[in-house]
């Protein structure tokens, strides 16, 4: 069970210079682990971290869409601290039209579908495939996607390229979780519902105050709440949760 290490792994999260992303970053660096932030924007956050998270911490600009980018920053992490053994796939986006809503179905733009699939879901199976093998030779590691309550069941505002992408990346957990438990390495979801982050509040105010009534716990959800799910994910002690769904969701969603 734990050993010496549990605290010391290198972590790498993706969409971490804000948001859900950013928690999940200072929740693993607290820890005690070595976190690669890794963002298609500069993670500003990190260079104004104070001692010791501060030498626990690297920001990387990554597209997660590009494979020989993602090659570059495994061999570079590789030199500088070894092989990654937590790898959070947390970057995604969620388009919206002019008027605030996500398109509907008949509506959906090939560019819309084609991006979201490639940011939400492929990026999640190419980021395996490159930091997969390092974990293999280590005999231990741990895989946390980022879902969604909007793959679990119907959404309260995400659209259809949106909720496809996050049902997906749902069922990629699953085979990563088969196919890798012989090798040491679980692989599980965080699914959040509403928290308060950038990407929710392009909801506008007046729409976050009316989901939020509508949950049992009346309010929305904070960053930190998803990070703390993702601390655990990634320790020593879940090493039997695998292939397994945690829903945050103020209990909106009780499957
Ligand atoms: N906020 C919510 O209510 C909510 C609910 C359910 C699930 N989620 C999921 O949680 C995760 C984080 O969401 P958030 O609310 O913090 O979003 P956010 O938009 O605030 O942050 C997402 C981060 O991902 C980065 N990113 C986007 N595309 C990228 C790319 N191609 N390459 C690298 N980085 C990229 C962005 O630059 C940003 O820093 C996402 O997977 C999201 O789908 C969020």
């Amino acid at each position: 069970m734990a050993d010496a290490t549990d605290s010391g792994r290198v972590a790498l999260v993706t969409g971490g210079a804000r948001g859900i992303g950013r928690a999940i970053a200072q929740a693993l660096v607290r820890q005690g682990h070595r976190v690669v932030v890794a963002d298609r924007q500069p993670a500003t956050w990190v260079s104004e971290a104070a001692a010791p998270d501060a030498q626990r911490l690297h920001a990387a600009v990554l597209d997660v869409t590009d494979r020989s980018a993602i090659r570059a920053l495994r061999d570079q992490t590789l030199a500088r601290w070894g092989p990654v053994a937590i790898l959070v796939n947390n970057a995604a986006i969620s388009p919206k039209q002019a008027d605030g809503y996500s398109a509907g179905v008949l509506d959906i733009s090939p560019s819309e579908w084609e991006s979201v699939l490639q940011v939400n879901l492929t990026a999640a199976l190419v980021l395996c495939q490159e930091f997969l093998p390092g974990m293999k030779a280590l005999g231990w590691g741990r895989v946390v996607n980022m879902a969604s309550l909007a793959g679990r069941t119907k959404s309260i505002s995400a659209g259809a390229s949106y909720m496809a992408s996050k049902a997906g990346l749902i069922g990629l957990t699953r085979a990563i979780a088969t196919e890798m438990g012989p090798f040491g390495i679980t692989a599980n979801c965080v699914a959040p519902g509403r928290v308060v982050t950038e990407m929710s509040m392009t909801a506008g105010v007046e729409a976050n105050a009316k989901i939020a009534q509508q949950l049992p716990v009346r309010r929305l959800g904070q960053p930190e709440e998803v990070a703390e799910a993702v601390v655990y994910l990634s320790g020593p002690l879940a090493g039997f949760v695998n292939g397994a769904v945690i829903d945050i969701n103020g209990g909106i969603y009780m499957p």
